[in-house]
């Protein structure tokens, strides 16, 4: 077991990413608080790893709202004695021509997926250095990474978070508290099934350019998140780690077009 009584907060685990993070983890020996704002649905994941005989707990949270972080952290505490693990990963999506997007939209936006996850960062690092370490995983997104059409809200919010975490990297590090985030392509959750609908997109047309040929699964990216959770990555901070299978590696050439 890989996590054996570590104690983890998982944000946005009612569904998708968080939910099959909260599986694993549980699976891998970890108390895992379970949070998000869609209160059955968190609590249902907390319901399923019970079940298979794993420890959690769930909470109603807002990652936006920062009484709902104190509330939190310190439930956390009163079960666990303990935060090792913070997996900052809730966070929403808005496809839109910039020039179409409003200010509310944008302050909107911001506050959940940037303010949300600096709360998080601001409320569990001072417990990580009073015990001398831990572990941040912050979900970013490929679009936080290079530019793309329609997304210039959510790449610009998760460009925010990939600076953030490399800052956070820099100024604890002498506390042994890593921080390090990730970057998914295509990934099949509910988020993605938003994003097709508004472009009559399937599931094969996200498949084109990547070089695996297909989407990815929230279970592919709950394994990266796991290993930088765990010991097995003990010499790594402020790194980045893109899940996308090849996708922003390069650009495939075209039919009859020549190799550069
Ligand atoms: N699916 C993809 O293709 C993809 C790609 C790159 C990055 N991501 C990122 O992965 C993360 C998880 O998304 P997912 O794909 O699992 O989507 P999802 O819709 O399945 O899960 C997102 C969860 O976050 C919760 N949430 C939304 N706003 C919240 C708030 N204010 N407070 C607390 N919880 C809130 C939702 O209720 C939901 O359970 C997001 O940060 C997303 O930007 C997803």
């Amino acid at each position: 077991m890989r996590l054996k009584n570590k104690t983890a907060i998982i944000t946005g685990a009612g569904n998708g990413i968080g939910k099959e993070t909260a599986l694993l983890f549980a699976k891998e020996g970890a108390n895992v608080v379970v949070t998000d704002i869609n209160e059955e649905a968190v609590n249902q994941t907390s319901e399923e790893i019970k079940k298979s005989g794993g420890k959690a707990i769930s909470i109603s949270h807002n990652i936006s709202c920062e009484n709902d972080w104190e509330k939190v952290v310190l439930k956390t505490l009163d079960n666990y004695a303990e935060i090792n693990i913070l997996f900052n990963n809730a966070g929403t999506f808005l496809i839109k021509p910039l020039i179409e997007t409003t200010l509310e939209e944008w302050q909107n936006l911001m506050n959940i997926n940037v303010a949300g996850t600096f709360l998080g960062l601001k409320h569990v690092i001072p417990v990580m250095m009073k015990q001398n370490g831990g572990s941040i995983i912050n979900n970013s997104s490929t679009a936080g990474l290079a530019g793309s059409v329609g997304v210039s809200l959510y790449g610009a919010s998760k460009g925010a978070i990939r600076s953030l975490t490399k800052h956070v990297a820099m100024e604890y590090g002498s506390y042994h508290i890593r921080a390090n985030s990730i970057y998914p392509g295509f990934i099949d959750t509910d988020m993605m099934k938003y994003r097709g609908e508004i472009d009559q997109s399937n599931e094969q047309q996200q498949s084109k350019g990547v070089p695996l040929g297909r989407i990815g699964y929230p279970q592919e990216v709950a394994r990266t998140v796991l290993f930088l959770a765990s010991e097995d990555s003990s010499y790594t901070t402020g790194a980045e780690f893109v899940i996308d299978g090849g996708r922003s590696a390069g650009r495939s050439p075209s039919k009859g077009e020549m190799y550069e």
